[in-house]
């Protein structure tokens, strides 16, 4: 068996045409004098506006079509990017999607209600829930099971995939499959990167592809950029997922404690909310890259990719993982009004 055990052998649904773009962002570059930064672009996958959550999904979906689920069921914030492609991975392979709204964030308007992933999740025909907490893993994976059995009642075949940990983490396969794809880009190059910017949330993305780097050999240092809680939970959570993705592959955990990075400087006053930081991210990505960042996920991260380039310094590289959300830009339309005035 080779480093990645089972991996070849897990069911997948693919629907992304690989590798995404690998670019180098020379206008950010000149504007930040410092280290030279690169973007892997997983936003642009093209599936329904694409980000990491197609690369996610495609495993998950994998699983579910194994067993014969002819239903999805998922939950998330009101503008969850995970739901909004769970919806088009439903549409698209003849499946329907049920979604879970969780309050997380205290945003109320049209646009944060109605625009964005939720008019794209509406138009997939995904069929919507409420649920009025944000911060209840375990509560709202049980309403998620509750719905299944409805569901299976009437007949349905539901594929119910959790929110909490505790479960196989096949959406980090995802970017295991992606720190592969990554480092035959590199070779073909010959370009060497110095440290990578990613952003850690459920910690699938962050998790998969540390696990995927070390695994296949590549010691480059990662650091996971907090958007949904702070570093002394994600940091536990992080050397979980890690393990876990080992028991799944049935291989040895290749990552040390001490690799799993993380830094939650960009992440106050909280999940979804901006700072100035990243507000400067994300004017700075779209101004001089056309690059459109979200104030959730990617404009925190690029807020990181732009302190470690500076930190760094002239001739080492930064490679900024692109993990997309631009649908929220949308919806986060008066938020984003700082940027704009700037
Ligand atoms: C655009 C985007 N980037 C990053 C993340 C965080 O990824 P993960 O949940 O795998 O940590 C998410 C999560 O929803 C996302 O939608």
């Amino acid at each position: 068996m080779g480093p990645l055990g089972r991996f070849d052998q897990m069911p997948r649904a693919e629907l992304s045409p690989a590798p995404t773009l690998l670019e180098p962002l020379g206008n950010l570059t000149r504007a930040t004098a410092g280290a030279e930064i690169w973007a892997k672009r997983d936003d642009a996958h093209p599936l329904a506006f694409g980000g990491n959550k197609v690369r996610q999904l495609e495993y998950y979906v994998g699983a579910a079509q194994a067993e014969g689920a002819d239903t999805i069921l998922i939950t998330g914030a009101v503008q969850s990017n995970f739901c909004r492609l769970a919806a088009a991975f439903a549409a698209k392979l003849g499946m329907a999607c049920n979604r879970r709204q969780e309050e997380r964030v205290a945003r109320e308007g049209p646009l944060y209600r109605a625009s964005g992933n939720v008019l794209v999740e509406r138009l997939l025909g995904a069929k919507l829930h409420s649920y009025p907490t944000g911060e209840d893993e375990a509560g709202a994976d049980a309403n998620l099971e509750a719905i299944a059995d409805d569901l299976r009642s009437a007949g349905r075949t539901p594929y119910v995939i959790h929110l909490a940990p505790g479960h196989p983490p096949l959406g980090a396969l995802g970017y295991v499959e992606c720190a592969r794809e990554l480092l035959e880009q590199l070779k073909a190059a010959s370009l060497e990167i110095d440290h990578f910017a990613v952003p850690s949330g459920s910690g699938a993305t962050h998790g998969g592809f540390l696990f995927g780097l070390r695994a296949l050999g590549c010691a480059t240092p990662v650091t996971g950029f907090c958007v949904r809680r702070g570093a002394d939970q994600q940091k536990p959570r992080l050397e979980k997922r890690c393990q876990e993705i080992a028991q799944l592959l049935g291989v040895a955990n290749p990552v040390p404690p001490e690799d799993v990075v993380i830094d939650d400087q960009f992440l106050a006053p909280g999940y979804g909310q901006l700072n100035p930081a990243t507000e400067a991210a994300i004017r700075a990505g779209a101004r001089s890259e056309a690059l459109i960042l979200d104030p959730v996920y990617s404009g925190k991260c690029m807020a990181g990719a732009l302190k470690l380039a500076r930190e760094l310094g002239p001739g080492k590289r930064v490679l900024f993982l692109h993990t997309g959300g631009s649908p929220a830009v949308f919806a986060y339309g008066n938020a984003l009004e700082t940027v704009l005035q700037a």
